[in-house]
């Protein structure tokens, strides 16, 4: 993407009958490290996260805390979900509830367009719906249950069995989308990734799509519909909504038209929902599909998806309390590759924490900047002629840039990570091999001291330029330390694509003190 373009990026938004846990924090992480690279690339980028407050099971949990289901959303909203984004450092710019009065008007609107342009007629639905998916369930979607749930069929994903609906409800005809979906992915190859969702998500739509049950009669927590308030809107037909209702669908067509189509960053678990219903809606209603849909994999216990349900779900600030919320960005960013599932477990955090980010990266800044300050009273010394050791420096720089930035576009965000790396790599092992504490014993050797420090400093402002979307906090204490920021300006403010040019730090620049980016953690916080 070249600069200025405009990148409109989307996590899911999070059911609040519960709090959340790293699963829905691993989402969040994934989109906002695409939207600070954009950010910080030139794109005009806007990253919308939010809540999905309708529906009988957040109505069912509201009630079983003795509280109404406005009384409890809000509840969830301030105390868990909005602190949720502080805790791992979220750079959202909107934050969209399904409550919220923009929201509610103009899924109306949606609707009411598609009543009239007959894709909705009313029918009936006899069949399985599952609460805690808030899904209508064909046979093939069930299981046979396990202990208590033995000899019943429950549902794959909670392994509780399923209610058998019997409702008046009105349907959309989503049948009528089986084929121009069918062409639109095949015109667009990139529309679902990765590969492997593209493929599941095809192999789906091939077989036919039923029409499908968009309103609910038996409970009132939801939006009514327009024509009839006697049905609330099924609480994934209002939630899809939320992309746009939030980006001015009804009420702000220039503000539509500036960010729309989005990048939506969903989990595996509800592909379908943004590939399939959701493309079709927007046809149906003549509004343009989203730029890309990506579903990623879960963070896995046992084995299993990470759960509060069933009890696996770990809070994010059991993490970011030890470790800081620049650790818990990296690890889940660079030790699963995006896309796939991924286990998480204390010890390789713990492992990956010390080896990569304290003796790795961390160790690196804070010799290279005290060796500056031993060796030339913290002024940045000009680098005399070049090696090939130097320039091989440089070299990597360069390519990492390069590399990093094209994986972020294929939202290989691990890749990204891994590209970087080698810069952290290349570096430790440049100072290890020229010894820049033999070389300053010798006033004779002070020439090649100053290269070598001076391409050590240029390396580390590369490094903090790519790494602050993924560790934006050490990144600025590695960046005031630098003491760049008056000569190039904030952190945030530099163009991630020119990162990989050599020479930026001005030489006579005096660098200052660096407080350890990951400090030594106890282990008995482990
Ligand atoms: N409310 C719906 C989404 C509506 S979007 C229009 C919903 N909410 S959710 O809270 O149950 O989950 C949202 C997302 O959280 C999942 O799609 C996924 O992105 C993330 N995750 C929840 N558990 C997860 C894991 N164990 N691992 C990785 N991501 C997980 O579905």
């Amino acid at each position: 993407m070249s600069a200025g373009k405009s990148f409109y990026v989307t996590t899911p938004i999070f059911y609040v009958n519960d709090v959340p846990h790293i699963g829905h924090a691993y989402t969040e992480v994934a989109a906002d490290v695409l939207a600070r690279w954009h950010r910080q690339a030139g794109d005009r980028t806007w990253m919308l996260t939010g809540t999905d407050e309708h529906g009988e099971k957040i109505l069912r949990t509201a009630t079983a805390n003795g509280a109404t289901p406005q009384e409890w959303v809000d509840r969830l909203v301030e105390s868990a979900w909005k602190p949720l984004l502080d805790t791992i450092d979220i750079s959202n710019n909107d934050f969209i509830r399904t409550t919220d009065a923009r929201h509610e008007d103009n899924v109306k609107k949606f609707l009411q367009h598609l009543y009239d342009a007959g894709f909705i007629y009313t029918g009936e639905y006899e069949g399985s719906y599952c609460v805690g998916c808030e899904e209508y369930k064909q046979d093939s979607d069930l299981v046979e249950g396990t202990g208590e749930f033995a000899g019943e069929k429950v549902c794959a994903i909670h392994s509780k069995p399923v209610e058998n609906l019997h409702e008046k409800n009105y349907f959309f005809r989503m049948s009528d989308f089986t084929q121009p979906l069918l062409d639109m992915y095949e015109a667009n190859p990139n529309f679902v990734q990765p590969e492997s969702a593209r493929n599941e998500v095809i192999q789906f739509v091939k077989q036919g799509l039923n029409d499908l049950s968009i309103s609910r009669s038996s409970f009132d927590w939801g939006i009514k519909l327009p024509w009839d308030d006697s049905h609330v809107v099924y609480v994934w037909f209002d939630a899809l909504l939320n992309y746009i209702t939030a980006a001015g669908y009804g009420y702000d067509e220039e503000k539509l038209a500036s960010l729309w189509p989005a990048t939506h960053i969903v989990g595996k678990d509800i592909l379908r929902f943004h590939a399939v219903i959701w493309p079709a809606m927007l046809m149906a209603a003549g509004v343009e599909v989203p730029h890309q849909v990506y579903g990623h994999g879960w963070l896995l216990v046992g084995g299993e998806k990470m759960s509060k349900s069933k009890l696996t779900g770990i809070a994010p600030n059991d993490i970011t309390d030890t470790f800081g919320s620049d650790a818990f960005r990296y690890y889940f960013m660079s030790a699963i590759s995006f896309g796939q599932d991924g286990s998480f477990s204390w010890e390789d955090l713990s492992a990956r924490y010390q080896a990569e980010l304290a003796n790795g990266f961390g160790n690196l800044a804070s010799r290279t900047l005290a060796m500056v300050t031993r060796y030339f009273d913290g002024v940045v010394p000009a680098a005399g002629e070049l090696t090939p050791s130097d320039k091989a420096i440089a070299d990597v720089v360069a390519a990492a840039a390069v590399e990093a930035d094209a994986a972020i576009e294929r939202l290989a965000i691990h890749d990204a990570v891994t590209s970087i790396w080698t810069i952290v790599d290349a570096l430790n092992g440049y100072i290890t091999e020229q010894e820049p504490w033999a070389l300053a014993k010798d006033p004779a050797n002070a020439g090649r001291l100053a290269t070598v420090l001076n391409t050590a400093t240029e390396g580390l402002r590369a490094l903090a330029v790519l790494l602050s979307p993924f560790m934006p906090q050490a990144t600025q204490k590695l960046w005031s330390a630098l003491n760049v920021e008056p000569s190039l300006g904030a952190l945030t403010a530099q163009p991630i694509r020119e990162a990989g040019k050599w020479n930026q730090v001005p030489i006579g620049t005096t660098v200052g003190a660096l407080e350890a980016l990951f400090p030594r953690i106890e282990s008995s916080a482990e």
